[in-house]
């Protein structure tokens, strides 16, 4: 199993210190935010795992590739519980690094990843983002396997952020224990957004997507139809609704919390609980 973890933004909400460290390499305790989203696409089953660069994150590329040299260093010096740590972030899955040539939205940095992906269903996991508590990305793998559809996270949202984020509407569906959507709405206002219903059919709070996705191969030529929008930006979600419409999309309602550590508030956040 793949996963793709885009990390090649700019982290401008993150100026001055992403300008010489990326926010995904950001410190929650001794690991950086990055290692934890790695650990849970490993535990889910991913054994390959492509992240989406830009040429001013090498510290990234660095952290995840083996450095045999200064192993050496610590096994001569008998540093046994520190060469595990050294070791630690290479042994989770095999790494592979692709370079974003252009800054051009998480749908253009998911496009990269056609060659490496081939013809299987795969996660995308955002490089600045943190699950706690139980990780849906395992049972969403296993639900898109078994359904060829494909499968977003969600969060319930606070009213007053729905107009930031991509909202979900969708019925409870028994069999997957999941929604079975079928809106999906890129930062809505709050009358317009889609909503969630449970199975006796009551409308739920909105929910917002959460940062995992679980996608089928053709998210590629529903990609490359895009037309670029604001910005020259390649929208996802505008891919993801050609999915929805062609082959049916779940959304997996997260049991823990969505940490955004892509702005200093949220990493302060985040660090209060990993800590
Ligand atoms: P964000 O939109 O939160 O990241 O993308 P950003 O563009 O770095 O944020 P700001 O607004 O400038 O602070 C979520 C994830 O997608 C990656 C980011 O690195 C982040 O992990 N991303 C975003 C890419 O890989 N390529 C892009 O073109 C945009």
């Amino acid at each position: 199993m793949k996963a793709v973890l885009p990390a090649a933004g700019w982290g401008t909400r993150f100026l001055p210190i992403s300008k010489a460290v990326p926010k995904e390499m950001l410190p929650l305790g001794a690991k950086p935010v990055i290692h934890y989203v790695a650990e849970e696409a490993a535990l889910a089953g991913c054994t390959d795992i492509l992240i989406i660069l830009n040429q001013s994150k090498e510290s990234i590329r660095r952290y995840f590739e083996p450095d045999p040299v200064f192993e050496e260093i610590l096994a001569k010096a008998g540093k046994t519980k520190e060469l595990a740590a050294f070791r630690s972030p290479a042994e989770l899955a095999r790494f592979h690094f692709l370079y974003q040539p252009e800054m051009r939205g998480l749908g253009d940095a998911v496009r990269l990843a056609k060659d490496f992906i081939g013809d299987e269903p795969f996660a995308v996991l955002l490089a600045d983002t943190v699950i706690t508590g139980q990780s849906p990305l395992g049972h969403m793998l296993q639900v898109t396997a078994e359904t060829g559809r494909s499968c977003v996270s969600l969060e319930q949202c606070p009213p007053e952020r729905v107009s930031r984020y991509g909202i979900a509407g969708g019925v409870a569906d028994a069999a997957s224990g999941l929604y079975r959507l079928d809106a999906m709405e890129e930062k809505p206002a709050l009358e317009a957004a889609p909503r969630l219903r449970d199975a006796q059919g009551a409308v739920l709070a909105p929910h917002a997507f959460a940062a995992r996705y679980v996608f089928t191969p053709a998210i590629f030529p529903a990609l490359e139809a895009c037309p670029p929008g604001r910005n020259g930006e390649i929208q996802l979600t505008d891919a993801m609704r050609t999915l929805l419409r062609e082959q049916g999309f779940y959304g997996a309602p997260l049991a823990g919390k969505r940490l955004d550590i892509g702005n200093p508030q949220g990493l302060l956040e985040a660090a209060a609980l990993f800590c």
